[in-house]
């Protein structure tokens, strides 16, 4: 019995004498196991995306690739989808507030491996990536213009044309003016929407329905946008190799953060897998910018003033998600009813949902500041501080405990969070401007 205890323990106090601590990581088998859960080896393939036809289409994926450069998608002629998800920037845009024809009232998320999660935008008001795309594209402060000039525009254009009909079959004449009024849109002013409905339905669903395929293409673009392995994921390899330096890839402040990641700081509870996120909503009481206006902790002047709603986030999304004529279950969507579990059972539990964010992914973190759905931390030691001492949440419950941690540990977590860097595993044409 005292043989065996002391044998390794009589090794680890050899090991920490011989070798530099710069090198070594004794990680307990838990840990490991945690690891190997983080490691980019254990993602799986992309699944299928049955609401999508052309998901896994390479013809429409390079088509998407054209439409998410092209900057005339938009009422200005001025903004493509890469305006705001900039390839060299990880696809985000540095901003706290995404600019687009106007301001927009979030950050932009990075697009890279975002064709895994089973909800799009921070409250999940999507539940699929073409469904997605479809909100800034008709957004008055992000793309601007409206579903029957991007029809236009893809009939119009000889090359976009014999893409589509490749793909989707032929595209319907809408030179007539009358039948096809310009201002004519479900979303803006009172004007176009007015139009819009004095169109013949079967009209208004044929636009829609081009509409529709421009995101199942965008889509199939996004697709490729898989994350290459970090340095963290080269350590790890090292590790699961049986070496414990992990071939010296991360430092020793990057390995001790790492250990408080998995351990006591618990990141890993939301930020769990692959892709350091759970796929699910949650909770983190991040300030509300729309709470802080001056005037709504005065009670007197709150009188007088409009009372700013707080952001209900989840709450609010998984019911616009459920509402939306762009879902899976919806008539737009290739899938079967059997296909959408995930929004056939979303939990929309007010104890849940409210002021629930998405959990976003922490692969190429360091490159995407600043943080959170409005940017309201512009750098990682701002999130950490957070995290430490979490405040009451603006609505809801906010879900984390404070976790007491000392100013050397915080710098461990940011140097950790520092690894997790890597551009797409692509081919470097898919981060390109194609030749239009
Ligand atoms: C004006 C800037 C802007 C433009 C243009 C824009 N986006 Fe975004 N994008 C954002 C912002 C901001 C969010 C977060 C919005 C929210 O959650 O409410 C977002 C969210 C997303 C998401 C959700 C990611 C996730 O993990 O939930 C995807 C995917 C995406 N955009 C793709 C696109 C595509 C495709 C286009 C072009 C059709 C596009 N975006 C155009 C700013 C922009
Ligand atoms: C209870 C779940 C939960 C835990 C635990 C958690 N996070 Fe988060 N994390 C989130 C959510 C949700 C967001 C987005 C919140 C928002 O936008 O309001 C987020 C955002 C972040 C961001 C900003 C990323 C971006 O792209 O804007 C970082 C960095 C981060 N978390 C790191 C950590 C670290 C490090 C830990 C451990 C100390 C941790 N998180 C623990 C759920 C969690």
């Amino acid at each position: 019995m005292t043989r065996l205890r002391t044998g390794p323990y009589l090794l680890s106090l050899l090991l920490s004498i011989t070798a530099p601590s710069s090198i070594t990581a004794a990680w307990s088998p838990s840990e490991l196991s945690l690891l190997r859960l983080q490691w980019l080896g254990s993602l799986p393939p992309l699944p299928a995306d049955p609401s999508n036809r052309v998901a896994d289409d390479p013809r429409a994926a390079e088509f998407g690739r054209r439409l998410f450069f092209d900057r005339r998608l938009s009422a200005n002629g001025e903004v493509a989808c890469a305006s705001c998800h900039i390839p060299g920037k990880s696809f985000t845009d540095g901003l706290a507030r995404s600019r687009g024809v106007g301001e927009t009232k979030r950050s932009a998320p990075t697009l890279i491996g975002a064709a895994y999660a089973p909800w799009y935008f921070w409250d999940g008001r999507s539940d699929s990536l073409w469904s997605q795309a479809l909100g800034p594209l008709e957004s008055p402060v992000e793309h601007g213009g409206n579903r029957l000039q991007y029809a236009r525009l893809i009939r119009n254009d000889p090359v976009y044309s014999d893409h589509y009909e490749t793909l989707f079959g032929p595209l319907p004449d809408l030179s007539d003016r009358q039948r096809f009024p310009d201002g004519a849109s479900p979303v803006g002013t009172d004007a176009a929407i007015a139009e819009w409905r004095g169109m013949a339905e079967v009209d208004r669903k044929a636009v829609t329905r081009i509409f529709v395929n421009v995101g199942k293409a965008v889509a199939a673009y996004q697709r490729k946008l898989v994350p290459g392995l970090a340095r963290f994921d080269r350590y790890l390899e090292k590790v699961f190799q049986g070496d414990p330096s992990g071939g010296g890839l991360m430092s020793t402040d990057e390995v001790a953060g790492l250990k408080l990641f998995v351990g006591k700081a618990m990141c890993v509870t939301c930020h769990m897998g692959p892709l350091f996120t759970n796929h699910g909503f949650h909770n983190v009481g991040a300030p509300d910018p729309a709470m802080s206006k001056p005037g709504y902790r005065l009670p007197i002047v709150h009188l007088f003033i409009e009372k700013p709603e707080p952001d209900m986030g989840r709450y609010r999304g998984v019911r616009q998600s459920l509402a939306s004529e762009f879902n899976c279950l919806g008539e737009y969507s290739d899938a079967t009813k059997n296909d959408c579990s995930e929004l056939v059972f979303a939990n929309t539990r007010h104890q849940d949902t409210l002021g629930a964010f998405k959990v976003p992914t922490l692969r190429n973190v360091a490159d995407t500041a600043p943080y959170m759905h409005v940017g309201q931390f512009a750098t990682l030691g701002e999130v950490l501080r957070h995290y430490n001492a979490p405040p009451v949440a603006p609505s809801g419950r906010n879900e984390l405990i404070p976790l007491a941690l000392t100013d050397r540990e915080l710098n461990q977590l940011e140097a950790f969070l520092h690894s997790l860097s890597s551009p797409p595993a692509v081919s470097a044409e898919w981060l390109q401007i194609p030749d239009l």
